[in-house]
């Protein structure tokens, strides 16, 4: 309904400058100003994601939107409020650091709330809705774009603070999925403005399993894709923020695997490759991947990479790889 998606447009960029301003002036900010400070995010940054504090108190936001003229039903239907189970309506992002989530036209449609207390979830985001559909979009999409063009590739994060560090320190063709698995819908949307996609996840199980559904789809989507790999357990965010985004450029990103470097990687993990059985369904599994590969020159140079691994003859994996693009046509 187009009257309801003006008035939640409306109030996201209502509450977007409301948070922000109390984020960057109250006294009940001052501990996430101070978070935010020992994070190393600048004021600029600050200013240019408009990074806001939602006050801790059930009254505060509900009283300016309704000061601001807006129904507070109507809000609670669009998701912009909640209700809770005393059917009192409130904030739910009261008590968090706030980052506005914005579409591709710049505009605020959602939040993601990082709490600041022990209070769980971590990060608190705004549910879905007709205009704040989480499927569809990319964190950070609007800022990133023209750089993506321009240099023709993306860097995909997993994480908000990623996108903030990265996008400070110069690296501006950053995006991140919003909480949720990366769908087909978003790597086609990344494809249509890029060819290479750096994957950049943690480094921990979660991250790589990801990375690994993540390699898959933007190769679906007829991406180039790169791994990067971060050292000491670091995510992105902490890595820049330890070493510079100069070295985060050299070492991480300049220094990403191709997809079937990381592939060959992946796969060693869940075998035990002093097993015989299990070097054969290693072999199996990577032999597929290379059959998939569009350059002879590629697929030859994985052979051999897993000729050496298992002191076998190039030629017979060659065959074997020949015989997968045969019957695949
Ligand atoms: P991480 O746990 O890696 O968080 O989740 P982070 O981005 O490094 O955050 P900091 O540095 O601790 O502040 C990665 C992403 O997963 C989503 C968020 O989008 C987050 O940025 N997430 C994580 C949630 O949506 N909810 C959560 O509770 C946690
Ligand atoms: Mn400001
Ligand atoms: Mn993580
Ligand atoms: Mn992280
Ligand atoms: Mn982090």
């Amino acid at each position: 309904n187009h009257s309801v998606d003006q008035v939640s447009l409306q109030a996201h960029e209502l509450l977007t400058k409301f948070y922000h301003h109390i984020f960057s002036h109250a006294k009940e900010a001052e501990t996430a100003r101070n978070y935010i400070n020992d994070r190393g995010l600048t004021d600029e940054t600050i200013e240019q994601f408009q990074i806001g504090f939602a006050p801790d108190s059930n009254e505060i936001t509900t009283q300016f939107l309704e000061k601001k003229a807006f129904n507070l039903q109507e809000l609670v239907s669009s998701n912009v409020l909640a209700r809770s189970d005393q059917n009192q309506i409130y904030d739910r992002m009261r008590g968090r650091i706030v980052f506005p989530i914005r579409n591709h036209l710049a505009k605020t449609v959602g939040f993601a709330g990082r709490s600041i207390t022990n209070l769980e979830p971590k990060y608190l985001n705004s549910p879905e809705s007709a205009l704040f559909q989480k499927g569809k979009m990319l964190f950070n999409f609007d800022l990133a774009r023209s750089e993506m063009k321009k240099s023709g590739q993306a860097i995909l994060f997993e994480g908000y603070m990623d996108v903030f560090s990265a996008y400070q320190a110069g690296i501006k063709n950053v995006i991140a999925s919003l909480g949720t698995s990366v769908t087909e819908h978003q790597a086609a949307l990344i494809r249509r403005y890029v060819d290479t996609v750096v994957i950049c996840f943690d480094g921990d199980d979660a991250g790589i399993n990801a990375t690994f559904k993540v390699a898959k789809l933007l190769k679906k989507v007829g991406c180039q894709v790169r791994v990067a790999t971060i050292p000491d357990q670091l995510d992105p965010d902490a890595f820049i923020k330890k070493y510079g985004g100069k070295r985060f450029k050299e070492e991480v990103i300049e220094a990403s695997s191709t997809y079937m470097g990381f592939i060959i990687n992946f796969h060693k993990r869940q075998f035990n490759l002093k097993v015989e059985a299990d070097q054969i369904a290693y072999m199996r599994l990577i032999v597929e991947e290379i059959a998939q590969l569009k350059s002879a020159l590629d697929r030859d140079r994985y052979v051999r990479e897993i000729a050496k691994m298992f002191d076998l003859s190039p030629g017979a994996i060659l065959e074997d790889v020949d015989q997968i693009r045969k019957k695949q046509g």
